[in-house]
């Protein structure tokens, strides 16, 4: 496994030899989550990279880019025991050169939910993973389900621009009793991850009722908020009941829904937690 810092050294890596390139971009403090991603690469794609980048022009300025954890040593030697080939381990002026001025933004799709809750959010994200693809130049660039709408977004920026990679999204690893595995749930105290597990309670009361044949948002929602309501530690950003394409919430007079993303941000503590289902058309 070869971990470098600069742009040239990951191009020169990534000129040697044939066969196709998977990359999982991360911002590191690596988790089950993210090594999933890793062993899905390594599966499709005869060399695997991996970038650790925890990017600035994501974060808010009231948000957590100083406290973010970081863990560099121990993220190296996952990454070793994993199998992957390439680590750009790169510094923020190697990302943002003096004078960078040049921005992705994809519009719709990242204007609701998280886009709504974080302004700037999506823009980081989206330059941020169009350098990674330009730098690397994948077959196969590999995301989690966790962060369902930076999904939506990167495939939609993918096809607008016409990337030649194809994006897989990658199922949620979870802890036993739900809680979605996240590098912020460091921040939770031991009486606040207990508390935590709510998220995904809720969020499988309304898959239940979905399947049971309930297709109006408005109550999908509120079977969710109730469950949430019921944890005195959990504060709600918000609930979501939308189209998994278009991230439009579902209303009760819309035609017959094509599916849902069921989706929350909570706090608890001073951790932000976001998780989700999303049941794609063809589920009952
Ligand atoms: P980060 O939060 O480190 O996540 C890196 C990747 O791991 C993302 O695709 C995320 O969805 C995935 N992931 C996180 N937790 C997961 C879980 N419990 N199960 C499955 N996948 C999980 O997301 C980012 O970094 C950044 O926004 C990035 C895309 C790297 C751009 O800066």
């Amino acid at each position: 496994m070869q971990v470098v810092e600069t742009i040239s050294e990951v191009r020169r890596i990534r000129r040697v030899g044939p066969g196709s390139w998977g990359l999982v971009p991360t911002m590191g403090f690596l988790h089950a989550g993210h090594l999933a991603l890793v062993a899905r690469a390594r599966q499709e794609n005869n060399h695997v990279g991996v970038s650790i980048f925890v990017n600035p022009t994501q974060f808010g300025p009231q948000e957590d880019l100083a406290a973010y954890p970081r863990d560099l040593a121990r993220d190296l030697a996952q990454l070793e025991a994993a199998g992957a080939d390439l680590v750009w381990v790169p510094a923020v002026e190697e990302v943002y050169p003096p004078h960078f001025q040049t921005y992705v933004s994809v519009e719709e799709a990242a204007r609701p939910l998280e886009g709504a809750a974080r302004p700037g959010h999506f823009r980081g994200v989206a330059t941020v993973v169009a350098k990674l693809f330009n730098v690397f130049q994948p077959d196969r660039a590999y995301f989690g389900q966790k962060d369902a709408q930076q999904a939506v977004v990167i495939q939609r920026m993918a096809a607008d621009l016409a990337f030649p990679l194809d994006v897989v999204v990658c199922p949620t690893v979870r802890e036993p009793d739900g809680l979605a595995l996240s590098s912020r749930n460091v921040y939770l105290t031991p009486e606040q991850r207990a508390a935590a597990p709510v998220l995904y309670r809720a969020l499988c009361a309304a898959r239940d009722a979905w399947q049971a044949g309930e297709r109006a948002g408005g109550r999908l929602r509120r079977i969710m908020a109730d469950v949430l309501a019921a944890e005195p530690l959990a504060r709600v950003d918000y609930v979501s009941a939308a189209d998994p394409l278009t991230l439009a919430e579902l209303e009760a007079e819309a035609e017959p829904p094509r599916g849902v993303l069921l989706s929350m941000a909570v706090r608890i503590g001073r951790a932000r937690l976001i998780d989700n289902i999303l049941i794609a058309d063809a589920d009952p």
